[in-house]
């Protein structure tokens, strides 16, 4: 048996997908077309949601829709997994029943929409990955709802894509993924910083080192809504009051010392990470990839054993990708399942993957996916 390496379409194959299961499926042509990427966070991990700072890229593996507005208020939403939902726009409002509904028609309740209409939706961003399957659909939905006339126009769609996830869907995030799958450009890391509101785009390319970005989707079930995610983000906020600070960005490491057990594991990563990530992006701009593949590993040690996010699917895959040669590895996400990324040297690529493989195997873990990450686009129209 060989690796699977999940390879993106195309953006012309993506569109004829989506226009082919719209047309059969509503018997008249979309009127508009949009995209949008999955994602991998290269490092600052559980940051967001702390004011902190985090390094996404987009992946090339993106969401497509296409979509008519109609002229009453029905809502019939289709996707290539199958699913027909047909409903009121008055009925996509938070507490409404949970399935993938909440992604796709969740953006027109948090845009105010109130016209219904059609739309199809297909993905080649694995689903349950960790890779953001749900903010792509978010971001191509809010994209060909309301599609912004300039950059400006790019933050709010943003918000309305986390109000989208965090009161429709119900899954508490912090806004990273939204983000990223929003603001992001080609061959560059976006450097979000969540205190002050900015997003740096920082260059990422690794081919021209002979490197790439290996992700390996463990295929462990990963989920953001079973209460583990919302538990470290109380555990944060607990952190935050006895120390008496209107926001974590402003805690140091000394301040881990004040605090006790669990809670002052969970600050110790969340300081240490930003650091991390500062850390990171002198190391990308200097194209000092040992320092950053270090920097990896740091940061999957410190998610692992403080803030005890990651699995055993994903501490194998780290493991076997440094025993095997790789610069740096770590969980990429929320964890708790989901993929690693492995930062290796591209001619080692395939025996990286077989030897994870191998190992998961071995382990009786389920067989991984692989992926290799280019830094992408973020989410626009297609033309006609
Ligand atoms: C998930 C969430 C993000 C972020 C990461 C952890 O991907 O959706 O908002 O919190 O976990 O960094």
């Amino acid at each position: 048996m060989s690796e699977i390496f999940l390879e993106p379409w195309t953006e012309e194959d993506g569109k004829a997908r989506v226009s082919t299961l719209f047309t059969q499926t509503f018997n008249k042509k979309a009127s508009v077309f949009s995209c949008a990427p999955g994602r991998v966070n290269l490092i600052g991990e559980h940051t967001d949601y702390n004011d902190g700072l985090c390094l996404p890229i987009a992946l090339p593996h993106k969401t497509f829709v296409a979509l008519s507005y109609r002229d009453d208020d029905v809502v019939r939403l289709i996707s290539d997994q199958g699913e027909l939902w047909r409903g009121k726009i008055t009925d996509i409002v938070p507490g409404m029943e949970q399935s993938w509904v909440n992604y796709a028609g969740g953006p027109a309740w948090s845009l105010g929409i109130v016209r219904g209409f059609d739309a199809a939706v297909v993905s080649c961003v694995p689903l349950g990955a960790g890779l953001s399957s749900s903010a792509a659909i978010e971001a191509a939905m809010a994209f060909a709802l309301q599609p912004p006339q300039n950059a400006h126009d790019r933050q709010p769609i943003v918000d309305a894509c986390i109000r989208a996830e965090n009161e429709v869907a119900n899954a508490p995030t912090g806004g990273m993924d939204q983000t990223v799958s929003i603001f992001a450009n080609r061959g560059e890391a976006v450097c979000i910083d969540f205190f002050e509101h900015t997003q740096t785009h920082v260059p990422a390319d690794f081919t021209q080192a002979g490197l790439c970005l290996l992700v390996i989707d463990t295929r462990a079930k990963h989920s953001l809504s079973d209460g583990q995610y919302g538990k470290r983000r109380a555990q944060c906020e607990q952190a935050k009051k006895e120390l008496g600070l209107a926001s974590l960005r402003s805690a140091r490491l000394a301040d881990v010392d004040q605090l006790q057990g669990i809670i002052a594991q969970r600050l110790r990563h969340v300081v240490s990470e930003n650091t991390r990530v500062s850390d990171a992006i002198a190391a990308l701009s200097a194209r000092d990839f040992t320092t950053l593949g270090q920097l990896f590993l740091q940061s999957h040690e410190s998610l692992r054993d403080d803030y005890e996010v990651s699995s055993p699917e994903l501490d194998c895959a780290v493991e076997t990708a440094m025993a095997h040669g790789a610069l740096g590895a770590r969980m990429t996400g929320g964890g708790f399942g989901g993929s690693a990324i492995a930062l290796i040297h591209e001619s080692q690529r395939d025996d990286i993957a077989r030897a994870i493989r191998e190992a998961h195997v071995d382990a009786g873990f389920p067989e991984p996916a692989f992926l290799v990450a280019h830094a992408s686009s973020g989410a626009h129209l297609i033309a006609e």
